[in-house]
């Protein structure tokens, strides 16, 4: 895994509206095959705020033929960093960590796709959508992008442009605090506008592949009318770009397995170099764990949603409290989010340097 940050200049500066500042990097030569990415996946960026080391995750909104690396900044409310990225300019430097993330498409065949977004969530989905178009192999996207207003609207120009040079990009947005296009576009996306949408554009539409990002809320809503509906839950992908709202207390485990009592033998391999450090099941997880044992490991959210932290066990078995970010075959793989796992046998090993 590459877990090595690069200090990237800032080429470009836009402010896209009110709060939301897009940041566009140049990407040296030498660093280039770090910075391949696929539409969808993210970028983590890192600074020092009053001696803090701060981190935060966020979607890449170019997509990879367009040859620029863009990330979407929305200043949230007590976001240290996102109001630092407000300030930032062109020529100024920053610590990047090379794409990672699952939120792709999983195929390049043709198919028809649904896409429902809020806010900020718009800017994984913009990359896919604007990959699906530039493959031009047959594929349609539809997209329902939800925000209070036209003016509070994220990429609108870009999405409007794609909308009118594409037949097969059907755009509709839908308004909490304005009037939409009608009453099926007008007010919050939840499950019954869901299903009003589905009925009033999807029906005759075929959908393959749904894919939604933004609050929770939203994802839990697309999940469950879909999947209500009769939808294979593997075909319907999801990135959430808040943390969850559940808190994490000691071991809590999202499977439900009791938690044994276990005082193990953990081993984290990072870098072809060992850590070693015994760690109850119930006490802190295995990342803050490394990290105390001073393992330069990899993170980002702390909340089982970015994925930055993923590592595999390769021996023993750890359960996590939460995640947002893994795909069942990849926990059927081993993989755990660090952030949320816990050891529940003698001896764990786990592997940074899996993929
Ligand atoms: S650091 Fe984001 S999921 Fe663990």
């Amino acid at each position: 895994m590459n877990t090595k940050f690069h200090l990237l200049t800032i080429d470009k500066v836009v402010k896209e509206t009110s709060d939301t500042v897009s940041i566009s990097f140049t990407i040296p030569a030498d660093v280039k095959d770090d910075f391949h990415f696929k539409a969808g996946q993210y970028l983590t960026l890192k600074t020092t705020i009053n001696n803090e080391d701060i981190r935060r995750s966020y979607s890449i909104s170019s997509a990879p033929h367009e040859g620029t690396v863009t990330v979407a900044i929305k200043k949230v409310e007590n976001g240290t960093f996102s109001a630092y990225a407000q300030n930032l300019k062109a020529g100024d430097q920053i610590e990047v960590l090379a794409p990672q993330g699952n939120f792709v498409l999983k195929s390049d065949g043709t198919k028809n796709y649904a896409f429902f977004a809020a806010g900020s969530g718009i800017t994984p989905i913009i990359s896919i959508i604007k990959n699906i178009l530039n493959a031009n192999n047959g594929s349609t996207a539809t997209l329902f992008y939800g925000n209070k207003s036209g003016i509070e609207t994220i990429y609108k120009n870009e999405l409007d442009a794609l909308a009118s040079a594409n037949n097969n990009f059907d755009l509709h947005y839908v308004l909490t605090r304005e009037e939409g296009a009608n009453d099926v576009l007008s007010g919050r996306i939840n499950k019954a506008k869901i299903e009003a949408i589905d009925k009033a554009y999807l029906a005759d539409k075929n959908i393959d592949d749904i894919y939604s990002c933004g609050p929770e809320s939203i994802i839990q809503a697309v999940n469950d009318y879909f999947v209500g509906k009769g939808k294979d839950s593997k075909n319907i992908h999801f990135e959430l770009f808040t943390t969850p709202v559940k808190e994490v207390t000691g071991a809590e485990n999202s499977s439900d397995e009791p938690i044994p009592d276990v005082n193990a033998s953990v081993t984290v391999i990072i870098d072809d170099e060992e850590f070693q450090f015994d760690l109850s099941s119930k006490g802190k997880n295995i990342l803050q764990a490394a990290q105390d044992a001073d393992a330069d490991v990899p993170f980002s959210c702390k909340g089982g949603v970015c994925c930055t932290c993923r590592a595999k066990v390769i021996e023993g078995k750890a359960v996590m409290d939460l995640n947002y970010a893994l795909e069942p075959e990849e926990v059927a793989d081993g993989f755990i989010l660090t952030c949320q796992a816990h050891p529940v046998t003698d001896k764990v090993v786990v592997s940074f340097d899996e993929y």
